[in-house]
Formats: structure tokens, C-alpha cells, sequence
């Protein structure tokens, strides 16, 4: 049976689109493998949002070719094949194919063709393309990605997404019912739903209020997730549908990118910061204990040092549980190119220094707070390091607990013990109790 191995870069929904990319090539006889040197074909899903990112898959791109023996094939797939195209073929001479987010049902077709000696480049967007039909192979059978909308219709001034991924499209609710549904039948309780802007999910019938519901209603789906919701698409049928669905988890990831009202207006973001901050109080009060964490830009072209103290404001009154940072990259074609004044590299050092300071001082002072009290955790496997097992709360704050292997893949109540301000220790409470200090940390023992 040939073999491939695929090596993922970037969002989630490039996890989806390998395991989508597994699913048509598991049709055609492949098997996956994690050793690049057995591999009939080695193919990098790639990801195109900062340069720094296309950089590192070049670099690997180095590597790789290395375990490409006669025959093999190398393909450049996602966000960064979209991006370059044919350009990938001139610039890297071991690399075969070339495909885009919307190609993927071409691999097949491009893998033969490249064992014939053509070198091609597949990156036309095709606005109905939702691998419908397409299997995804899942790494994890507990926890599973979901895609339900494609590309993105926003115009966010420093985002290359939508001349990577295309135009907006959802998927119809019945079809993603009914992959859940099946789901459910190999084992997963828990589902995230991925989109650019998740929550401006619309099939032409139902919205994502209706697919909350319909999906968090499903037996057997005990956690319900979905990442990335826009902002101001947080509609009231939303909200309600949020509160009144006990599936629907309490933690949502809400990119800011700037707390300044000036900068978002640059970024053509469609909120300014007091609509930001009003989405976060419906939020809260529509799912008690909500945990939020965001994605922020620093040194946006034309930001001032007041512009950024306003961002480091808001990371303090929101008081974000996490938040993923980013130095401002410029991506070729996108209208940010265009605002002449940008931040010099050192300034955006330094900003970032100071914002990552702010995000881990307001995450520790809550972690803190949150020793001492009890969660459902879902025992995901295990931890990186040591013998401990690794878990996560519906908040999505990560436990390391010590626990039998079968507990993978269940469910367990424990006491947080500890935090060393990210992450927690736990107790299963069944147990016993654990003396814990009050407010303070306890070390793991
Ligand atoms: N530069 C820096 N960060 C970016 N992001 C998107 N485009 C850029 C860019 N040009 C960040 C945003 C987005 C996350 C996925 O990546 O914060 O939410």
C-alpha cells in the first residue's frame, strides 16, 4: 500500500483539511505514516497569515526533500500554495505539486501526474467545494474538528485568509448533523466547529444559532465547541442559543487584534472598542463562568504608543484567560501594504515584550484564584513531559492530573492544586481531598 505523510502548519482548519486530504487519498489505497523516510508521497499543508510562517515551511522544505527518494512526490498544499502557486515550483526545484484549500479533491489526479515527470500547480477556487463526500481520517476519535464554513468574506486590511481560502460558504446543517451524527457512532463527544468567522455561519436556511442547537442537541455530544467566532456576528439568536444549549462549552476564543478604536478602523475590523466590550458582556452574561482568550496584532502600521497602551488596556479590563500575540507581517496584496507608516521592527520587539507581560500577569491572577475549585475535565492523553495525564475544563484551561491510561478519552471531575499561572495540577475528587492553600500555588507533589 503507498504511503503518506503530511505535516500540518497553522489554524485548525488546516488540521481539517489533512485529515479532509487523508480522506481522498485513503480512497485510493494510502495509509498514513509518521516517518517521512517510509513515505510514497510527503505533502506540507501550510499556512500563509505572517511571513515568519511561510519561512519556517520553507526551511523544512530543506529537510524534507532529503527523504525524497526516486518516485516519491513532494507537494506544498494550504494557505502558502494558494498564496504562491507556480511560484512555489520555481523556487523550490524538489517540489512536485502545488495545491490550494479548494484542490484537494486533485491530489490524486496531480500525484500521478507528477510520477509521470509534470510538475503542476492547482489553485483555482471552486465556491462550492465542501469535500461533502470526503471521509475525513481523524487522529483523535474523541475530539473532532468539524468544518461548516469555508473562506471568508471579511476584509480585514492585514489578513491574507481570503485571497488564500476564497469566497464565504457554509455548509447545509443537515450534512454537518449528519457527520456528527457519525461522529458520535466511532466514539466522539466532543466537537469543534471551525469557520473564519464561525458564527456568520448561514446556509442559505439556518444560522449558527440554529446549528448550535441542532448540533449541541445531538445524544452523545457532551462538549460543543467552535473557533473562530467574528465579534459583532454574536447575534441575540446566537446568545440565546449559546445559553440554552448545555453542550455549548464556556470558553470562547474572540479576536480583538487591537484595543484601540483607531487601529481597528485601519484594520477595517467592524467594531471599534466599546462595541468589543460590550459582545464581551453579552457574552458573560449569557454563559456564566465564561473563560475568553483572543488574537492580537501588534505594531499595525500607523500605531501610535498610545494606540498600543490602549491595547494593553483592554487586555486589563477584559481580563483574558489566554491570548495568541502577533507582530504586524506584511502580506503581499492585502490593503494594510498600502498605510505607509509602519512600526519599526524593534518597536513591535518591545511592544510585544510588554503585551505578553500584561496577558500572563492577568491569566495568572485568575489562575490563582481558580485553585481550590473543581471541573469536569476530559482526559485528552498523555502529558508532554513526565508520567502525568493531560486534561482539559470546558473553559479550555489545561490540567495534568496522575491517573490510569484508561482514563483517556473519559471524563472525570478533579480540584485544581496547583497552577504555574498557565496550567494547572489537578486531583481526581472522587479521591480524596487535597489540602490546598488558599489562593495560593501548590506545587505538585
Ligand atoms: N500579521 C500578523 N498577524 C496576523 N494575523 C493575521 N494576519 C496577520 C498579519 N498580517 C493574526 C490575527 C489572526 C490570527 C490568526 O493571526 O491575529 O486572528
Amino acid at each position: 500500500m503507498p504511503r503518506v505523510y503530511i505535516e500540518t502548519y497553522g489554524c485548525q482548519m488546516n488540521v481539517s483539511d489533512s485529515e479532509l486530504m487523508l480522506g481522498v487519498l485513503r480512497r485510493e489505497g494510502y495509509v498514513r505514516t509518521d516517518d517521512p523516510a517510509e513515505a510514497d508521497v510527503l505533502l506540507v499543508n501550510t499556512c500563509a497569515v505572517r511571513d515568519h510562517a511561510e519561512q519556517r515551511v520553507l526551511g523544512r522544505m530543506g529537510e524534507l526533500k532529503r527523504y525524497k527518494r526516486p518516485g516519491d512526490v513532494l507537494g506544498v498544499v494550504g494557505c502558502m500554495a494558494q498564496r504562491l502557486g507556480p511560484k512555489l515550483l520555481e523556487r523550490v526545484p524538489q517540489v512536485d505539486l502545488v495545491i490550494g484549500p479548494d484542490g484537494y479533491r486533485g491530489l490524486p489526479e496531480l500525484i500521478a501526474r507528477a510520477r509521470e515527470g509534470e510538475r503542476a500547480a492547482e489553485v483555482a477556487f471552486k465556491d462550492w467545494e465542501h469535500y461533502e463526500d470526503v471521509p475525513a481520517v481523524r487522529d483523535n476519535p474523541i475530539s473532532a474538528f468539524v468544518t461548516v464554513q469555508r473562506g471568508c468574506d471579511y476584509r480585514c486590511t492585514f489578513c491574507i485568509v481570503p485571497m488564500t481560502r476564497g469566497p464565504e460558504r457554509s455548509r447545509k446543517l443537515a450534512d454537518v448533523v449528519g457527520e456528527v451524527r457519525r461522529l458520535v457512532d466511532v466514539g466522539s463527544t466532543e466537537v469543534t466547529l471551525l469557520g473564519q468567522t464561525v458564527n456568520s455561519y448561514h446556509d442559505g436556511e439556518h444560522d449558527f444559532a440554529d446549528l448550535l442547537r441542532a448540533v449541541g442537541g445531538l445524544e452523545g455530544i457532551r462538549r460543543l465547541r467552535f473557533t473562530s467566532p467574528y465579534p459583532t456576528d454574536f447575534t441575540p439568536r446566537v446568545l440565546a442559543a449559546m445559553a440554552e444549549t448545555p453542550a455549548v462549552c464556556e470558553h470562547v476564543h474572540l479576536p480583538v487584534q487591537s484595543g484601540s478604536s483607531r487601529t481597528l478602523k485601519r484594520m477595517l475590523r467592524r467594531y471599534d472598542r466599546e462595541r468589543y466590550l460590550d459582545v464581551v458582556a453579552a457574552l458573560r452574561a449569557a454563559v456564566a463562568g465564561l473563560a475568553l482568550s483572543t488574537d492580537i496584532i501588534v505594531g499595525f502600521p500607523g500605531e501610535t504608543e498610545d494606540e498600543f497602551q490602549e491595547t494593553l488596556s483592554l487586555v486589563e479590563a477584559v481580563e483574558y484567560d489566554d491570548a495568541y500575540t502577533f507582530k504586524y507581517s506584511v502580506r503581499d496584496g492585502t490593503p494594510a501594504v498600502r498605510i505607509k507608516d509602519h512600526v519599526p521592527e524593534e518597536i513591535k520587539t518591545e511592544r510585544i515584550g510588554r503585551l505578553i507581560a500584561a496577558v500572563r500577569r492577568v491569566a495568572r491572577q485568575k489562575n490563582i484564584g481558580l485553585v481550590g475549585t473543581t471541573h469536569e475535565v476530559l482526559v485528552e492523553g498523555p502529558a508532554k513531559r513526565g508520567d502525568l495525564l493531560q486534561a482539559r475544563t470546558r473553559t479550555n484551561k489545561i490540567a495534568l492530573l496522575d491517573g490510569p491510561a484508561e482514563w483517556i478519552g473519559k471524563y472525570r471531575r478533579v480540584r485544581f492544586t496547583g497552577t504555574t499561572g498557565s496550567t494547572f495540577t489537578a486531583w481526581p475528587v472522587e479521591d480524596f481531598a487535597v489540602p490546598v492553600r488558599p489562593g495560593g500555588e501548590v506545587a505538585w507533589q
